[in-house]
């Protein structure tokens, strides 16, 4: 649960300034939507000529019935002005609404489409460093937070100094000593907003946190209620997750409480304004100024508060938001460490310009590969293969055993190219793998993992996701070799059984079977079986052997175990540990040696595990 932790914590930090720059690179996102925006930005100005205009009309209709002779015609006019003005209002709220929900629906669904093409092409190393958890928020509510700020940032700023200099501009053509007096509120009502959204934007934030720690706390709760009430702790969970209860009351009631104090302040500087309109001008309404420009005074006094309120909210949100926007823009700006060569590159471009489909000129078969002194290293971390040699011709099945954490799984990686070496060398052919597109590569290499990934679907979509286009036939052929046609069969809807998210309706020796069989479908040049069918029955496994016997013939394989019965049968054994390669041979070659393979072999012989 630390992932979320983290991310919490990060959420917390309050940035000190506004980072334009950051803001400015996501309004690319907005571009293609420019009309909305247009439209957006029209509506705010034309509402805040309406807000501006109901006390000018207030001002007409007073001044039009307290003379001598009330001017009736007046009246009627500004009824019907009034009326207009009311039918706009409203007509604009819908069209602001509307204007501003399909902003932040494209927005949000842009960002993401983008998010989600970059996580495709980031390399191995990327999802090491970041958890399942944090990627899948970075997707959903950060893009959402920015994708729903926008259009009332971009409403507001424009409505909110529109109305402010529209009613400073309107006092002060009617009444400039009036108007200056009025607008000596605007530092007060500045100074109480900025203050105010900057206090209640951190005590929600810390609100926030408080509550993503009490969801954090339920989700290991629940995952890790079998060990909790195995060793009777279920006290200790309990006054743990009551002092995340109260913590997150404390920043709750803070945050009302800021809320409750802040409108009054504002409400009560507004007052001040309605005051100092009326003590200024109620003097002078004998006849030098008239009664209904001093309601118009006292109602633009009145109405000062909502555009500045409105501005410092925004910029709040801003700031607020901005930790989910440095997230989302870092995700865009990743590269991917693991790419084809600007060599690589322009020879794809050139096939292409000449109608060939690859670079590599469509030759798929490789008859040999060599790893050549490969050093490498996680990261930062230390040597986890330390001048690895390998040599694999075609047709021969290498098999990599040794101790837990040797670098088995390491090696292969390299050879998928799911990483590349920190130094030496992997040749295909004699041409190094970075110097080979990605693609030609990944059309090469079938891989099959311990714990295999399916898709949620049907058995047969799963294997044929090896091969898009291959027949029903020939991913019955597949499965039968994977032995994995015996249990499909044995489902009460077969091929059409859909495997659950993950695959979670199949046990894992199920799922290993389906993965091995959509990699025999894929019919790669290089197969590599990373303890592929460790949860597999030795019985289903001695059948898997001789089917794969058949599918290796003509094929370089890769085959991890620990069983050592899986790899009797291979070309070459290579005793892997703490990332070299202590031994190579045969299985009697090695056995007659009596090193690290023969002790490794008794041992698990011994036990029974072989
Ligand atoms: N993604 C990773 N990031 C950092 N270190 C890693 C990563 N994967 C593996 N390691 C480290 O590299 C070393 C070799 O791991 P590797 O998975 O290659 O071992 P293995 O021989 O396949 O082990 P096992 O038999 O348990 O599958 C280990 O010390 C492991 O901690
Ligand atoms: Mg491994």
């Amino acid at each position: 649960m630390s992932e979320t932790l983290d991310d919490v914590d990060d959420d917390a930090r309050l940035p000190r300034r506004i980072d334009w720059g950051l803001w400015r690179r996501l309004l690319v996102h907005v571009r293609p939507h420019a009309r909305v925006v247009l439209g957006l930005v029209v509506c705010g100005v034309i509402l805040a000529v309406v807000d501006l205009g109901f006390p000018l009309l207030t001002r007409a209709v007073i001044d039009a019935i307290t003379v001598d002779a009330p001017d009736l015609a007046a009246v009627r006019w500004v009824a019907w002005a009034w009326g207009a003005a009311v039918v706009v209002f409203g007509a604009l709220i819908w069209a602001l609404i509307v204007l501003a929900g399909r902003l932040a629906s494209s927005v949000s669904h842009d960002l993401r489409r983008a998010g989600f093409a970059r996580l495709q092409e980031l390399s191995f190393s990327y999802f090491d460093r970041r958890p399942v958890g944090w990627l899948v928020s970075r997707l959903t509510s950060d893009c959402d937070r920015i994708a729903n700020l926008l259009p009332w940032f971009s409403l507001d700023l424009v409505w909110g100094p529109s109305l402010a200099i529209g009613i400073a501009i309107a006092m002060l053509a009617i009444d400039v000593p009036l108007a200056l007096a009025v607008l000596l509120i605007v530092p007060a009502l500045v100074l109480v907003s900025v203050l105010f959204q900057r206090r209640m934007l951190q005590s929600s934030r810390l609100l926030r946190r408080a509550n993503s720690r009490i969801t954090a706390s339920i989700g290991e709760a629940v995952m890790g209620v079998r060990t909790t009430k195995s060793f009777a702790r279920e006290d200790d969970a309990l006054g743990e997750f009551s002092v995340l209860v109260a913590e997150s009351r404390a920043h709750a009631l803070r945050n009302a409480i800021q809320g409750a104090v802040f409108l009054p302040i504002v409400s009560t500087i507004g007052a001040v304004g309605v005051g100092l309109a009326m003590w200024q001008g109620g003097a002078r309404t004998d006849g030098e100024l008239s009664l209904g420009t001093l309601v118009a005074f006292m109602q633009f006094a009145a109405l000062f508060h909502q555009p500045v309120e409105d501005v410092a909210r925004r910029l709040a949100d801003l700031q607020g938001a901005q930790a989910a926007a440095e997230r989302v823009q870092g995700l865009l700006d990743t590269a991917p460490e693991i790419g084809d060569s600007p060599a690589v590159q322009a020879a794809i471009a050139r096939a292409t310009a000449e109608g060939a489909s690859t670079p590599d000129g469509g030759r798929r078969d490789i008859a040999e590969l060599e790893f050549r002194d490969v050093w490498f290293a996680y990261g930062d971390g230390p040597w986890v293969l330390r001048g690895v040699d390998i040599h694999a011709a075609r047709g021969q099945t290498i098999a990599l055993v040794g101790e837990t954490g040797g670098g088995k799984t390491t090696v292969v990686s390299l050879l998928a190219r799911f990483y590349e070496p920190t130094r030496g060398q992997i040749l295909l052919d004699g041409i190094e793998q970075r110097e080979r597109s990605l693609l030609w590569l990944q059309s090469s290499i079938g891989v099959v993992l311990q714990t295999p990934h399916l898709f949620s679907g049907t058995i047969l979509e799963n294997i044929r996701y090896g091969r898009d286009g291959a027949t029903d036939d020939e991913v019955v052929a597949a499965a039968t070799l994977a032995c994995a046609d015996a249990f499909i069969t044995r489902l009460p809807e077969g091929y059409a059984t859909a495997v659950g998210e993950g695959g979670a309706r199949l046990s894992t020796g199920q799922r290993q079977l389906v993965a091995l069989a959509r990699a025999i479908l894929a019919d790669p040049q290089i197969l590599i079986l990373d303890e592929a069918t460790s949860s597999v029955d030795t019985e289903t496994e001695a059948l898997i052997q001789t089917g794969i016997a058949r599918v290796l013939a003509g094929r370089i394989a890769f085959v991890v175990a620990h069983r050592l019965s899986t790899i009797r049968a291979a070309s070459r054994i290579l005793v892997v540990d703490a990332g070299r390669i202590l031994e190579a041979g045969t299985h009697d070659e090695l056995l007659r040696k009596g090193g690290h393979y023969a002790r490794l072999y008794r041992r698990n012989f011994a036990t029974g595990v072989a």
